[in-house]
């Protein structure tokens, strides 16, 4: 059977449609159910066996010829709609993509993140602990019963079912104690725990009532001064990028006995003396001591055998300090501009 007609007739057919609408039309035709092209590809059950072979053949051929020349026509017109919308209207497909505006990460956490990865370098482990706290884990566990004044200078907010908001990241370290000696454990342990602390305060320049701490708690045989020295030390100098020289004042917390301020030499002024660190060379940056017997106790640890030093870094505190930022009401305060200025694609 000579199918050469057909083909004429076809490639017309597709060749003279004039918009996608009417070569769908053609498609259905050809394609479709009952659709010609299928229909000629079948009818080859009906010719006696010895003539099948040859007409089998030529029949896809030809189908795959008439569905190649539907598909580049189809392009075609696809191509043709696109340069129509983009030549439509006011748009010009010339001009310059805008910016991808991606977001950038908090220089809080940023800090953050470094001091994590710092601290897990030297086998400290991350915890947490919850916001919402008990009296007991914020107050009572670390030494500060109900009638000590120094619930007064963290003054928080109570909740109606008798927690209140953290007033400090030191709770956790309680937390952390009991629940892995509970299970048989032993020190040595190193954790850090960075998170959210809450204070009722008023707010300016140097408070806010919500801010970042990062706890750190260190329990083994024979831990001192020393060691707590060193680590800050190592600390420090990661954070602001330059070699530190520190100082320990005494400092009052119910929580670690001896408690100590430790304090770093000015940044700003070399410790020549500058208004930031009022005339004095040294700026406060940290409250730190050895943990005190009754908190190890609290966490299931016998303070005959061990020893152990705790810190709590206002996170705020080194960030204003390693970018030069004067006020902390900047950190909360929504300003995209400021926030854009510690730009470090999120993680
Ligand atoms: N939790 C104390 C505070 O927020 C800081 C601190 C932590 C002091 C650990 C000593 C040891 O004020």
């Amino acid at each position: 059977m000579d199918t050469s007609a057909k083909r004429e007739q076809w490639l017309a057919l597709i060749a003279g449609a004039a918009d996608a609408d009417a070569l769908a039309a053609v498609d259905r035709q050809l394609f479709g159910q009952k659709g010609e092209v299928l229909e000629l590809v079948r009818s080859v059950t009906s010719l006696p066996k010895e003539e099948r072979p040859a007409f089998g053949k030529a029949a896809n051929l030809l189908k795959r010829e008439v569905e190649q020349a539907l598909a580049t026509a189809r392009e075609r017109f696809e191509a043709e709609a696109l340069k129509r919308e983009l030549t439509a209207g006011d748009f010009d497909p010339t001009e310059p993509g805008r910016p991808w505006q991606g977001g950038t990460l908090h220089p809080i956490t940023i800090v953050q993140n470094e001091l994590v990865d710092l601290f897990q370098s030297m086998g400290f482990r991350q915890e947490d602990g919850p916001e919402i706290e008990s009296e007991y884990y914020n107050f009572d566990a670390l030494n500060i019963p109900g009638d000590h004044p120094a619930r007064e200078s963290q003054d928080t907010f109570w909740l109606d079912d008798g927690n209140l908001l953290r007033t400090h990241t030191s709770p956790v370290q309680v937390r952390t104690m009991q629940r892995l000696t509970k299970d048989g454990f032993e020190p040595p342990l190193r954790v850090i725990v960075p998170g959210r602390c809450f204070r009722c305060e008023t707010v300016d320049k140097t408070h806010e009532h919500s801010f970042y701490q990062m706890e750190g708690l260190v329990v083994d045989r024979d831990v001192s001064v020393a060691n707590l020295i060193h680590t800050m030390k190592t600390c420090l100098r990661v954070i602001l990028e330059r070699d530190v020289e520190v100082r320990l004042r005494p400092g009052f917390f119910p929580f670690v006995e001896p408690g100590f301020e430790l304090d770093v030499n000015c940044p700003f002024c070399g410790g020549k003396g500058c208004s930031v660190c009022k005339q004095s060379g040294w700026i406060e940056i940290l409250p730190c001591g050895m943990v005190h017997p009754h908190v190890l106790r609290q966490g299931g640890i016998d303070p005959e055998e061990f020893t152990g030093f705790a810190f709590g870094m206002g996170l705020q505190r080194v960030v204003m300090l390693r970018y030069g930022i004067d006020d902390i009401r900047q950190f909360m305060g929504g300003d995209i501009r400021f926030l854009q200025q510690f730009s470090e694609v999120p993680r």
